[in-house]
């Protein structure tokens, strides 16, 4: 397996509830590298775009509504496999179905604010990070 980049973002929720720190510590332990960092706010057009393929399912509008309505913290992280291995941290979409231990199953309860968002494969770790990133 070689060495991966992907991109995860801290949700408005998960900055709010300030657990920027304890996400980041997660990885860091895990012996992944922090690569790229800001706090910003996620225009409605970037929204659009980062969730495309989303757009014709009937929670788009509110998914669009609350990523941009604060402020998220946008990473890019760098590890052997750390695609999938930061798949896993997080816990499942529904974090009624996260596991304990997990981000998501340690935070969360619903899937509209689930705190944490990471890209899925390697086409959208490169897509998404050229989108938050300019690479
Ligand atoms: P998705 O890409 O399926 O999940 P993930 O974030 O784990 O890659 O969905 C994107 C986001 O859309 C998800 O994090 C939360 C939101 N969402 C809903 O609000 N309702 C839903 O039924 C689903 C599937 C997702
Ligand atoms: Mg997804």
């Amino acid at each position: 397996m070689a060495i991966q980049q992907t991109f995860l973002m801290v949700k408005p929720d998960g900055v709010e509830r300030q657990l920027v720190g304890d996400i980041v510590d997660r990885f860091e332990r895990r012996g992944f590298v922090l690569k790229e960092a800001k706090l910003m706010t996620i225009s409605e057009d970037l929204a659009k775009n980062h969730y495309a393929e989303h757009a014709e399912r009937p929670f788009f509008g509110e998914l669009v509504e609350f990523i941009t309505s604060g402020p998220v913290f946008a990473m890019v992280w760098e590890g052997e496999n750390v695609i999938a291995l930061s798949r896993l941290m997080m816990g499942a979409t529904n974090p009624a179905e996260s596991a304990p231990g997990t981000i998501r199953g340690d935070y969360a309860t619903t899937v509209a604010e689930n705190i944490i968002h990471g890209s899925d494969s390697l086409a959208s770790a490169e897509r998404e990070i050229g989108l938050f990133f300019g690479k």
